[in-house]
């Protein structure tokens, strides 16, 4: 039995005993009096009774090991031609800081923070902070509009909001205060002040009686300690697209948390102390929170805050630069990052400027890799090419080739195998297991490992409706896919509504809740189709109202403006085709499903309770009039 196999074995057959050793890699302030408590499934709590803090355990505890003088963040920020250096000692104290700020502003163990900031150090320290004091932080994408933000202010009702006063997205300087203040006008409930971090390349007006700046208040703020928290207590809210317009607000603990990213460093990562690990993504995603800065820092890493893209920042060679400047063990980003570099300079060009010795794997995930871009990559950078699948429900992955326990040959399409921890099954619509080969539900068999969610923030039972509920005893991912003989897994994208765009999870629902609020629109369907650079994008299929005059091309350019304006930039939503009806079943359900396969031009079959298929007819018409599925069906072949 090979390595990994003794691991995985262990971790599902004796969970208590695996995961209480994984457990001595943190420093509890109370030790647990239960590993696993499942009195009370499918709400599964790890180290019952334990107590500690992460962010002691990310920061003041390397300190205390000495350390102190090790960089614990290097921020390089082309866009606005910055770079600096943290040591962990520097972290230490910028971070007892904020933590007293908060402490000033009244804010306790179990009040909620919302933080909307760019790629900054600050956004990291703030993080930090209110684990530091217990707060519960949840950390808004920037690239989400007002309205979005107003929606995550009412439900998790924070005491304090954080931000900066702006964001430089390429070569736009973004202005994140009036959205801010937006946001509070739209939202009923009303967060007592507004932390403003000033920036030199855009600064804030601020309201005195309302607004603080962050600058000024560390000035005089007095350093806070660390508290104890509950190993169950919360640690963090991230808000997540479902398939409808209200978000879905993951929590995650504290102590299983600490613990499964810990172990997650050594064991998927194959990193040590000391390694430079960079997670180019944002800290508004799921990885961001894990591995830009949980994870890296509780292993006592270096990780890089990276404000800029792969390309056009200033050119395809950035990642290349960094990797080499700062001697990067390990890069995880989007395969999307990778195709936007490999269309910039497809021979790799820029690799040949710079020494990339130090750097051992890349690791990919957030959306499916497609075959061309790990080819190109592993051809060009001659290291392993891993892809690895998780979601922001997951926090940690679910199935990677754990390069720190055994590394398994790569079969380009799979992420390799399920991550001790995870008994990945793959189930029909009733609940059997399939064989080998056979495409289905990918589920995870309960209790889920620690570190995944807990449940969704005030909602126990949509927790249970959203992923206990269809197969019983198993986690539904809403991901389709199989395993094969030699128990490799292959996700094959979204069996929902959810989409992802450059590796950014949206949500069509909710798109098509801000398409049908326009006047002149009957109604509607968002799907989510392929493009070559974002892996998917959405298109609107409208139907106007009877006798509507306004000309096709103005509603089309409202529509794109309302998405903007509504969700965001991010939804990338730029294309509406007009229809003359819909493709329904006889209950009057959209095909979304069939027309997604038709738009990339797949095989399909027609949906035996259609209710008429000649509407079928002219949308696959009017596809193939745009070229949409010429272009996909070249592609596929
Ligand atoms: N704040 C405000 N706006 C933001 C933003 C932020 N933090 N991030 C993105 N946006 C805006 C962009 O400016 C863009 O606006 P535009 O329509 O006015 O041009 C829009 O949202 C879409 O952004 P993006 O998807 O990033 O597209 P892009 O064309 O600017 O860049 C890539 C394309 C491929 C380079 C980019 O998507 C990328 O780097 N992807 C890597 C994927 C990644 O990191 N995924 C995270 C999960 S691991
Ligand atoms: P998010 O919650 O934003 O991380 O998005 C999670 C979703 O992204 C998953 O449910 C998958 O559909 C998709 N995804 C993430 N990683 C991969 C991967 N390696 N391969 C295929 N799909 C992936």
């Amino acid at each position: 039995m090979g390595n990994y196999d003794l691991v995985f074995n262990k971790s599902v057959n004796e969970p208590d005993l695996f995961w209480a050793e994984a457990a001595g890699n943190i420093d509890w302030i109370k030790k647990w009096d239960k590993v696993l408590d499942d009195n009370n499934p499918p709400y599964y709590r790890w180290f019952q009774g334990g107590e500690l803090n992460i962010c002691y355990n990310a920061v003041d505890r390397h300190v205390e090991n000495g350390l102190g003088d090790q960089n614990a963040i290097i921020w390089d920020s082309p866009v606005t031609d910055s770079k600096t250096k943290i040591t962990y000692s520097e972290l230490k104290e910028q971070v007892s800081l904020f933590a007293g700020v908060l402490k000033d502003q009244g804010v306790v163990k179990s009040d909620t923070v919302i933080i909307y900031m760019p790629m900054i150090p600050a956004a990291l320290v703030a993080m930090l902070a209110c684990a530091r004091i217990g707060a519960i932080h949840s950390v808004v994408f920037g690239g989400f509009a007002a309205n979005e933000l107003a929606v995550r202010i009412d439900h998790a009702q924070p005491k304090i909001i954080v931000c900066a006063s702006g964001a430089v997205e390429g070569k736009k300087v973004l202005q994140y205060k009036p959205l801010i203040d937006k946001a509070i006008e739209l939202s009923k409930h009303k967060p007592e002040k507004c932390i403003v971090f000033q920036r030199p390349e855009v600064q804030a007006v601020l309201d005195k009686e309302y607004d603080l700046e962050w600058q000024e208040m560390m000035r005089i703020a007095e350093p806070a300690d660390c508290v104890a928290v509950k190993a169950t207590d919360p640690h963090y809210i991230l808000y997540t697209s479902g398939t409808t317009g209200m978000p879905k607000g993951v929590m995650r603990d504290t102590g299983g948390h600490a613990v499964a990213l810990h172990w997650s460093m050594k064991n998927v990562y194959n990193t040590e102390p000391g390694d430079v690990f960079w997670a180019a993504s944002d800290v508004g995603w799921v990885v961001g929170h894990s591995y830009i800065v949980y994870a890296p820092l509780l292993a006592g890493c270096t990780t890089i805050v990276y404000e800029g893209k792969p390309v056009g920042t200033p050119d395809a060679g950035a990642f290349w630069r960094v990797i080499s400047e700062y001697q990067v063990k390990v890069l995880f980003t989007a395969p999307t990052a990778f195709r936007a570099i490999k269309r910039d300079d497809p021979n790799g060009e820029f690799l040949k400027k710079y020494d990339l010795s130090k750097f051992k794997y890349l690791f990919l995930a957030g959306e499916r890799l497609d075959s061309d871009t790990y080819h190109w990559a592993t051809n060009l950078l001659k290291r392993p090419v891993i892809d690895h699948w998780w979601q922001t429900e997951s926090g940690w992955p679910i199935v990677a080739n754990c390069t720190g326990i055994e590394q398994f040959e790569i079969k380009p399409g799979s992420p390799t195998k399920p991550v001790p921890g995870y008994d990945v099954r793959v189930l029909d619509d009733e609940g059997n297991e399939l064989p080998a080969g056979q495409e289905g539900n990918v589920v995870v068999k309960l209790p889920l490992p620690p570190g995944t969610l807990a449940t969704l923030w005030k909602d126990d039972e949509k927790f249970k409706k959203s992923y206990m509920s269809t197969f019983p005893g198993y986690y539904e991912t809403s991901d389709g896919g199989y395993v094969d003989e030699d128990g490799y897994v292959y996700i094959m994208g979204r069996m929902d509504d959810v989409i992802n765009i450059a590796g950014h999870r949206l949500s069509t629902g909710a798109m098509e809740e801000v398409v049908s609020q326009h006047a002149d629109v009957a109604e509607c369907a968002v799907i989510g189709i392929h493009d070559n650079l974002k892996g998917q994008k959405p298109i609107g299929l409208v139907v106007l109202k009877g006798g509507v005059q306004t000309d096709a091309e103005s509603i089309k350019t409202e529509l794109a403006q309302m998405v903007r304006a509504q969700i965001g930039p991010i939804a990338c939503y730029r294309e509406t085709l007009i229809v003359s009806n819909l493709p329904k079943t006889r209950s009057g359900k959209i095909l979304r499903a069939t027309m997604r396969n038709i738009a990339d031009g797949k095989d399909y079959k027609m949906p035996s309770t259609i209710l008429d298929a000649s509407v079928l007819d002219d949308i696959t018409a009017t596809f193939k009039l745009t070229g949409l599925t010429e272009n996909r069906k070249n592609e596929n072949s």
